[in-house]
């Protein structure tokens, strides 16, 4: 085992493990990689990132879902929703999901994560190979009539604050890998391109369903 000095003026080492990433992924006879679903609350994030897991799952990959809802359950509970609070948590979240990727996993994220420059910093930390970026281009009028939560009408009522596209801007990505128009192309449309996009990208190859 190998150790280096990762941080100026810290005694913390970095351990490199003999298992590496590459035996991960060759283990697994798929690369591992971060794709991160950004859009309004109420988009199809969630659903879609669980609905292209279970078609990853059943091709033998593997995979993990972090959810937004989910996460600030734990991890990042102390968190709000103040601009700060959010970039906080799409920092959490990108260093676990990093970690993830030197699994050898590939790690789909459903959060809103509003924000052009926390995106943009996600990607670089990453890594431009290891980060797809898809962006669920839905209209806020049908992530507002859909209203599952019952948040947007509290939203409008101003009993929640901070609430992305009506009292805080949600940044659309300009140059997403993958744009999907989740409030009118059916979800297993959407979840075709994403599996074919990773295919495209050489994350996973064309295997066989496993029916695992
Ligand atoms: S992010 O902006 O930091 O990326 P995240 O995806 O973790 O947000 O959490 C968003 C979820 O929290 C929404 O789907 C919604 O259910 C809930 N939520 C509660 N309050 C707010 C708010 N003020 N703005 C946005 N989402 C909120």
């Amino acid at each position: 085992m190998t150790m280096e000095k990762t941080r100026k003026g810290s005694d913390t080492v970095w351990h490199h493990a003999t298992v590496t990433r590459l035996r991960r992924e060759q283990l697994n006879g798929h690369r591992g990689a971060v794709v991160w679903f950004t859009g309004l609350s109420g988009s199809g994030k969630s659903t879609l990132a669980h609905e292209v897991e279970e078609q990853l799952h059943r091709l033998g990959a593997r995979t993990f879902v972090f959810d937004g809802d989910n996460v600030r359950h734990g991890l990042c509970g102390d968190l709000g929703f103040s601009i700060a609070d959010r970039t906080e948590n799409i920092r959490r979240i990108g260093e676990m999901a990093k970690l993830f990727v030197e699994a050898g996993v590939i790690a789909l994220t459903a959060f809103i994560s509003p924000l052009r420059g926390d995106r943009e910093r996600l990607r670089r930390r990453v890594g431009e190979n290891d980060f797809i970026e898809i962006h669920c281009h839905c209209p806020i009028e049908v992530c507002e009539s859909r209203d599952v939560k019952g948040l947007y009408r509290r939203a409008r009522t101003g009993e929640i604050k901070e609430f992305t596209g009506i009292s805080l801007p949600y940044e659309a990505p300009e140059h997403p890998d993958l744009l999907l128009e989740s409030g009118t192309e059916p979800l297993q449309t959407c979840v075709e391109r994403v599996v074919a996009l990773l295919q495209q990208r050489g994350v996973i190859r064309n295997f066989e369903e496993r029916n695992i």
